[in-house]
């Protein structure tokens, strides 16, 4: 059950739902990729997250609010990866980017076989995806049975997204980690940049050390180094 607060309910009401974004809504849903949206998973600073049922499984709405997007930030970090950086300098080509950013990112996750939800369609400012577990809960609230094949299953798929998909996740934590059937699923590949970018190295550690530090606090004591060597050589 989701409650929500009061400050919640106007981002939900006031913020997501303009007449451009109930025109994608139904562009989805004729397409096939999404019925009505059910309930709201979750409200972010820049996204809302609905659940919506399909015959083939639920599904994850993820719609990012145009008007309260950071879009400068947005297009200071899309710009860094060079598949992007020939992104125009207005707010809703750098939104629609960031979208599409992520939903590429998955199917190149996916596709390499790094754990991540199936996703379905990308249009404009939303995102449908596969919903893990009912849902699955994030890395940061799972009871963790055995916290060292956990780090060793995330290092697995870390290895997998960066040697055979190129990629660098550049927002992993706890957060965006979900644990389901012992197992981990990384989510939220917006930031997901091409190891071939200047700061992907940067992006890798900030991820690694984000893992220690998590585990650290489970009575684990992971290397950096050992953990960067492990995802970066084949
Ligand atoms: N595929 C998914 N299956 C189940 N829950 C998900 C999925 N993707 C996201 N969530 C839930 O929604 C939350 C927000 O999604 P996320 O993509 O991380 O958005 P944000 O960019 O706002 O952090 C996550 O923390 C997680 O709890
Ligand atoms: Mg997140």
């Amino acid at each position: 059950m989701v409650t929500e607060t009061s400050q919640e309910r106007f981002r939900t009401y006031n913020g997501v739902f303009d007449a451009f974004t109930n025109r994608t809504l139904f562009y989805l849903e004729s397409h096939g990729h999404i019925t009505e949206l059910s309930r709201t998973l979750f409200v972010g600073k820049e996204s809302n997250v609905f659940t919506t049922s399909h015959r083939e499984g639920d599904r994850l709405v993820k719609i990012y609010r145009v008007q309260n997007c950071d879009f400068k930030q947005m297009y200071r970090l899309i710009i860094q990866d060079p598949r992007f950086k020939t992104v125009r300098h207005r707010p809703r080509d750098v939104i629609f980017t960031w979208c599409q950013r992520e939903y590429t990112n998955l199917l190149k996750a996916k596709s390499v076989g790094v754990r991540v939800p199936e996703t379905f369609a990308c249009r404009n400012h939303i995102l449908v995806e596969q919903l893990i577990g009912d849902p699955a809960p994030r890395l940061k609230d799972a009871i963790i049975e055995n916290p060292k094949q956990c780090a060793q299953d995330i290092i697995e798929n870390y290895k997998k997204l960066y040697c055979d998909g190129g990629l660098v996740h550049g927002d992993l934590s706890s957060f965006n980690i979900l644990y389901h059937n012992q197992k981990v699923w990384f989510i939220d590949f917006s930031q997901g940049i091409s190891v071939k970018s200047d700061y992907a190295d940067e992006y890798l550690r900030r991820d690694l050390s984000n893992i220690k530090q998590f585990f650290s606090k489970r009575g684990l004591d992971l290397n950096i180094e050992t953990m960067y060597n492990s995802v970066t050589k084949v």
